[in-house]
């Protein structure tokens, strides 16, 4: 995998990481705060055999197996019970004390392990001569020579400040690294079983059309769907008139100047996108006449606010003209058709020739013709409309139209050799002000190259005019 590519999805995924690492170095704190904290201190003694006066001067000298026994004695009661008894505890309570045999001499390093730093300073100081009492019982010639081991001080103990575990900083640190690479394996999973259309890679993989602009997700549209008219100068109008400019070229290409605005499923954002694709060609002085073509789930006029009970299929069914149906919006160059009542046989009607004689007629009157439609995964209707455009824009919703559904509609578009003349990616989340979280694709990435080439200059001036 490419570093870029890998950093795209660590951006992308951002929030799984956060969560692991959160969550690991949580419970690294929890286990740090949870654990008794435990102390060690270490006294040196140096181990010599001590004769009686007038003894025999054969003395016995102590070798460097009797050291290793007295270590492992260190762990037997012979030891602990006595241990127990000078420091005053219940036997085996609390410390616990090992030995390390010097490599080049008799001498012994002692270790207190517990939890009272007190108590292990004691224990390590007591041990070396409650080991030398106690050490003749396991050398029987010593003890045939009458001999005594005497444990000389090297280095008394001393009181430690600070716990030997637990070690917050290496605790919290291998949480850190723990985390992260849970984290990174979460994310690089799920991107392995992502189902659903991310960026404008994962269109591309499916078509090689050109995306026609990326519309950013504002929660504000859910209430304030006409965003291009409220908020002229926000994220959202903005990314519509690039949109805008980039139709112009595909309008270069297919020499026409009607579109069926269509998406894979329901809820990807068509009637948005053409609504306001719609007011921002009126925005630049174009006359629009924007089409509900969508008989089975009209929402145009109910997200303008103009009376939908009236519109196309009144037309159809010879009981209005045109001009009595059709609604202006405000003093714009905008007109609306909205849908009117919902028939019971959408796909007859919009493929009959009484609707091919109407549409020709509307769209002499006008500049641009924008339609809405219902999605082409459940129905056909789409592609019926788009026998009447000249071309089709299909919406994909990014993080919630599946891949599976875009290449479906992709292959049942190529099936009746509808060519698709661009995407739109909706909802495309921001990471910022002039960035989203794909790593500045936004804008002005490599999309909108096939039907938009060497345009880059006039596409991040296009708010001026169309
Ligand atoms: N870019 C966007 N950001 C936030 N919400 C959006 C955006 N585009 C559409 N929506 C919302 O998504 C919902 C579905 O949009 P709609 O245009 O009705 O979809 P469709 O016509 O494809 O069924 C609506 O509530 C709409 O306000
Ligand atoms: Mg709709």
């Amino acid at each position: 995998m490419p570093f870029r590519e890998f950093i795209t999805i660590m951006r992308a995924r951002w929030r799984v990481i956060t969560l692991s690492l959160l969550l690991v170095v949580g419970v690294a704190a929890a286990v740090t705060i949870l654990t008794p904290p435990r102390y060690t201190a270490t006294a040196k003694v140096y181990l010599a055999t001590d004769a009686p006066s007038g003894a025999d001067q054969s003395a016995y000298v102590i070798t460097r197996q009797d050291l290793n026994t007295y270590v492992e004695v260190l762990k037997s009661p012979a030891f602990t019970d006595p241990l127990a008894e000078e420091l005053d505890l219940t036997a085996g309570a609390g410390v616990s004390v090992e030995g390390e045999v010097s490599e080049t001499s008799n001498i012994l390093s002692l270790t207190a392990t517990g939890s009272d730093p007190e108590l292990v300073t004691r224990a390590a100081n007591a041990a070396g001569p409650l080991l030398a009492t106690v050490a003749k019982d396991f050398s029987p010639l010593l003890a045939l020579n009458d001999q005594t081991v005497t444990a000389q001080d090297i280095s008394p103990a001393v009181t430690p400040s600070d716990p030997v575990s637990p070690d917050p900083v290496r605790n919290i640190g291998l949480g850190v690294l723990l985390g992260l690479a849970i984290g990174i394996g979460l994310a690089l999973l799920r991107q392995a079983v992502d189902t659903r259309v991310r960026r404008v890679e994962d269109v591309n993989a499916i078509s090689p059309r050109p995306i026609l602009g990326e519309v950013p997700l504002e929660r504000q549209r859910r209430d304030d769907p006409l965003g291009v008219e409220s908020d002229p100068h926000g994220g959202y109008a903005e990314s519509i008139r690039r949109l805008r400019t980039n139709l112009l070229f595909v309008d270069v290409t297919t020499g026409g100047h009607t579109f069926v605005v269509t998406s894979s499923m329901p809820g990807e954002g068509k009637t948005t996108t053409t609504i306001n694709l719609a007011l921002a060609m009126a925005g630049a002085g174009s006359r629009v006449l924007l089409i509900d073509g969508d008989l089975r789930n009209p929402s145009v006029a109910s997200t303008m606010g103009l009376e939908g009970g009236i519109g196309l299929t009144t037309i159809l069914l010879g009981r209005a003209e045109p001009v009595d149906v059709i609604q202006k919006w405000g003093s714009s160059t905008l007109d609306v058709l909205a849908a009117g009542q919902i028939p019971p046989n959408p796909s007859e009607l919009l493929g009959s020739e009484p609707m091919a004689l109407l549409f020709d007629k509307l769209t002499r009157d006008y500049d641009f013709v924008l339609v809405d439609s219902p999605p082409i995964v459940p129905v056909i209707d789409a592609v019926l409309l788009n026998k009447l455009t000249n071309g089709l824009i299909m919406v994909v919703a990014g993080d919630r139209t599946r891949k599976r559904d875009l290449t479906s509609a992709v292959q049942s578009l190529e099936t009746v050799e509808v060519p698709i003349s661009g995407f739109v990616l909706n909802m495309v989340r921001t990471g910022g002000p002039n960035g989203n979280r794909y790593g500045g694709y936004y804008g002005y990435g490599h999309h909108a190259r096939d039907a938009a080439k060497g345009t880059r200059g006039a596409r991040k001036r296009s708010t001026s005019s169309i």
